[in-house]
């Protein structure tokens, strides 16, 4: 993708807590990607990372839940450990010294745009998959 696409604004990731949104990447995979608030000054106000744990394919934003964000930290339904929502990085638990895949957006007079040349944006929302917990799948439901 060349240019921004603009996703949200800012007041609707903090209202919402997170923000899921579908991209397709160079490879032609579909990601999820997950906006969440970040309250770092010296950073953007919303921060995006690929919806899935660096400890397995777990997502971090499940359908109907949202993200569970905790003193500035993405928590991991699975296990627990804690994500930075600014830097991505973890400290602790299963996933500690790992950071969460990023992608570039940028946010301008209260929107956010999605600014990364490696994806292209597909919807609003998750990959529609039968099994919530997985994390994203790459799998086909194509039946032959
Ligand atoms: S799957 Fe996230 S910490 Fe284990």
């Amino acid at each position: 993708m060349t240019g921004r696409y603009r996703l949200t604004s800012v007041e609707t990731v903090r209202d919402e807590g997170s923000w899921l949104f579908t991209v397709r990447d160079e490879r032609g995979s579909d990601e999820e990607v997950v906006l969440v608030p970040c309250v770092d000054p010296d950073q953007p106000a919303v921060e995006a990372w690929v919806n899935r744990c660096t400890h397995e394919a777990q997502r971090l934003h499940r359908d109907g839940i949202g993200a569970v964000i905790r003193d500035g930290g993405i928590v991991c339904p699975k296990h627990g450990s804690i994500f930075d929502t600014c830097s991505g990085y973890c400290d602790n638990g299963e996933a500690a010294e790992t950071t969460l895949v990023s992608v570039d957006v940028t946010v301008d007079d209260g929107q956010v745009y999605l600014t990364d040349d490696e994806v292209d944006f597909l919807y609003e929302g998750g990959i529609d998959d039968d099994d919530d917990d997985d994390g994203p799948s790459s799998t086909s439901h194509l039946r032959l």
